[in-house]
């Protein structure tokens, strides 16, 4: 059976799902999109995501009226229409369809479309990072349908068997990785990750594992680190709504700590899974 999509209000097999021709999503990477998990019917931080998509659209000037709860309601149509129990659904807002120009005309109306995906969280033992210069534009905190960047870096890791890219500024700082954001674990114990600006985008795992940590007496800090400081940490990992968190063995072939996932990592992946098994909206 084909999966169920969403297009514009409308349900339909996925094959049958169309866009048009001259979206500007399609043409222009011109939308903003949002990745959302979900477990036994339940949202994982549906809020925070739908709230982080109308912060990306209104970056790039799109206004959707839809409001939150109505898109809540949507979502769970579509989960409900594809009877999966676990999976994540991915939401992309076009600016609309119009004949190819740069600059957009007034009053387009965005083009919605969500499909979902059937996974279950992996319980990776531990994933190769490599190192990639960060060639993304200046506001990754928007999280644009044009990954290019994104693309190119994590296609260069996988070409070396590596699990993800982590990107690195022009100063030598890691911003964050290709789909994920970034973490090590120093000696002293404390989890340091890529403090908030436009170069990374906010996850909404990071900010979820941030409480978490606060409600655990875990040390954390938010500053920039560098490839050295990881190679010299004892932990690292990385977090996203697809793959939750990961600990991360390996940089650029060489071992991080003793090269097996940390005491700190583990005790956050439960954390997080615990905190997944109990989510409700
Ligand atoms: N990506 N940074 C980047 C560049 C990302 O693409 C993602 C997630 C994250 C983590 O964000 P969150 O915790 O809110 O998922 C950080 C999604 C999963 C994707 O593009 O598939």
């Amino acid at each position: 059976m084909s999966r169920i999509a969403y297009v514009n209000g409308i349900f339909m097999p996925q094959d049958h799902a169309m866009v048009k021709m001259e979206d500007r999503g399609y043409q222009f990477g011109d939308g903003a999109y949002e990745v959302i998990y979900f477990k036994d019917l339940h949202l994982v931080d549906s809020i925070p995501h739908i709230e982080r998509l109308y912060k990306s659209l209104s970056a790039i000037k799109i206004q959707l009226d839809i409001s939150t709860q109505a898109m809540i309601l949507k979502i769970k149509e579509l989960i409900r229409q594809n009877k999966y129990t676990e999976g994540f659904v991915y939401l992309q807002v076009t600016r609309g369809i119009s004949p190819r120009d740069h600059v957009y005309p007034e009053g387009l109306k965005p083009v919605l479309t969500m499909s979902v995906r059937k996974i279950t969280y992996q319980h990776h033992s531990g994933v190769d990072v490599f190192t990639e210069p960060d060639l993304r534009w200046q506001r990754n905190d928007v999280k644009s349908i044009a990954l290019l960047g994104n693309v190119l870096a994590k296609n260069a890791a996988a070409q070396q068997k590596g699990f993800e890219a982590w990107l690195v500024d022009k100063d030598g700082y890691i911003t964050e990785a290709s789909a994920a954001n970034a973490w090590i674990v120093d000696k002293n114990k404390t989890v340091i990750t890529t403090p908030i600006s436009n170069q990374i985008l906010c996850g909404i795992t990071r900010q979820r594992l941030l409480k978490i940590m606060n409600d655990n007496g875990i040390k954390y800090q938010e500053r920039k680190f560098t490839e050295t400081e990881t190679r010299e940490a004892s932990e690292a990992f990385l977090t996203s709504s697809t793959k939750a968190v990961v600990p991360v063995c390996k940089i650029n072939g060489k071992k991080i700590g003793t090269g097996e996932p940390g005491p700190i990592v583990k005790q956050l992946q439960n954390l997080y899974l615990k905190f997944v098994d109990t989510a409700s909206n």
